[in-house]
């Protein structure tokens, strides 16, 4: 077996993780946030999405966030465009990627997005080549790749077609996205295979909830298969507001703690990252729900 000797990670939590949040969070918590998660040495944030406001109230502040961002040289800050209104409300704030995000599901594309999976194509196409041609990266996020909380079981053949479809209107990279976290490790190894017919290893990233305990084993099982680039939320924050019961990413401090671990390099400082998981816990009055957070905070705290 041949593991990677590096991996990459997106850091969702600013956006994943905060767009499920009851309370409001204030802009100036979101960019002091980012600047924690950048100063701890990760190199691809995904900030917020510019998407519509009555549908998903935390992130009617994109603007506001993305302009008040000190910009660190060589991070990548990407953030989530549904249609060509939300990519020209981006363009202003110069994202350095936009994700367009469709679902292998049709049930869960109506409920997320409210179109069906081919006008969902139909919407991307044009966003696409307006980014591509301002010389913007696009990624595409394939929700619900293994499960979907409305039709169950997604068989991997329906990731095959919408990874075709992503790629046929010039999406860069794909994430495979566990939406509800109910995949096991065969089953998001299926869907990664699907989508590998599509897209080399190398344009192909791991996006795994953590509803039943599964996403670090998920993301190993995607290590197995070569995959370098993973996303996971700070303290685990998260869930999708159309994904009932569905909790947040895989915790990154989690993920940090497994890579290291296993002498796979992040270029993450691990304290760090254990601080900006607590400044935002402490902003939302709790602990982190990581639980290599957990561990070595009590390490950090014994007499
Ligand atoms: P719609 O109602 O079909 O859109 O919504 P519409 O074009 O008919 O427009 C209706 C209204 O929305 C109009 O306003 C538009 O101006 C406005 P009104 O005239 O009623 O005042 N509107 C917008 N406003 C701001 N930004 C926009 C925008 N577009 C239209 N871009 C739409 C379609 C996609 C906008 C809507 O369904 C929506 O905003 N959905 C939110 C979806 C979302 O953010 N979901 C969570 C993120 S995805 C996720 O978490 C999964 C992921 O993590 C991977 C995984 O885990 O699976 C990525
Ligand atoms: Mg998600």
């Amino acid at each position: 077996m041949h593991l990677p000797s590096r991996v990459q990670l997106v850091e969702v939590g600013p956006r994943d993780g905060l767009q499920n949040e009851k309370q409001l969070i204030s802009a100036a918590t979101k960019i002091e946030l980012v600047h924690r998660l950048q100063s701890a040495g990760l190199q691809e944030i995904e900030v917020t999405s510019y998407v519509s406001p009555k549908w998903v109230p935390q992130m009617a502040d994109n603007a506001q966030v993305m302009c008040g961002i000190t910009r660190k040289p060589g991070v990548r800050y990407s953030v989530l465009t549904p249609n060509l209104q939300g990519f020209e409300a981006a363009l202003l704030s110069k994202p350095d990627e936009i994700v367009v995000f469709g679902a292998a599901s049709e049930a869960f594309s109506q409920k997320n997005i409210n179109c069906s999976i081919a006008e969902s194509i139909e919407r991307f196409a044009p966003v696409v080549a307006a980014a591509r041609a301002a010389g913007i990266a696009v990624r595409g996020a394939m929700s619900c790749t293994v499960g979907c909380p409305y039709e169950g079981d997604i068989a991997p053949q329906q990731v095959g077609m919408l990874a075709a479809r992503m790629k046929a209107i010039g999406v860069q990279r794909v994430d495979v996205a566990d939406t509800i976290g109910v995949g096991t490790p065969l089953k998001v190894q299926r869907a990664i295979e699907a989508t590998l017919a599509h897209f080399d290893v190398d344009h192909i990233s791991g996006h795994f909830h953590d509803t039943y305990g599964q996403a670090l084993v998920n993301t190993y099982a995607a290590l197995e298969l070569g995959v370098w680039n993973f996303q996971s939320s700070i303290a685990g924050l998260g869930g999708c507001p159309y994904a009932m019961g569905a909790t947040g990413n895989v915790a990154t401090e989690d993920v940090v703690y497994m890579l290291h671990g296993m002498g796979i390099a992040t270029g993450i400082d691990m304290d760090r990252l254990i601080d900006a998981g607590v400044f935002i816990s402490d902003a939302l009055g709790r602990k982190p729900n990581a639980r290599a957070a957990t561990a070595l905070l009590n390490k950090r705290h014994a007499p």
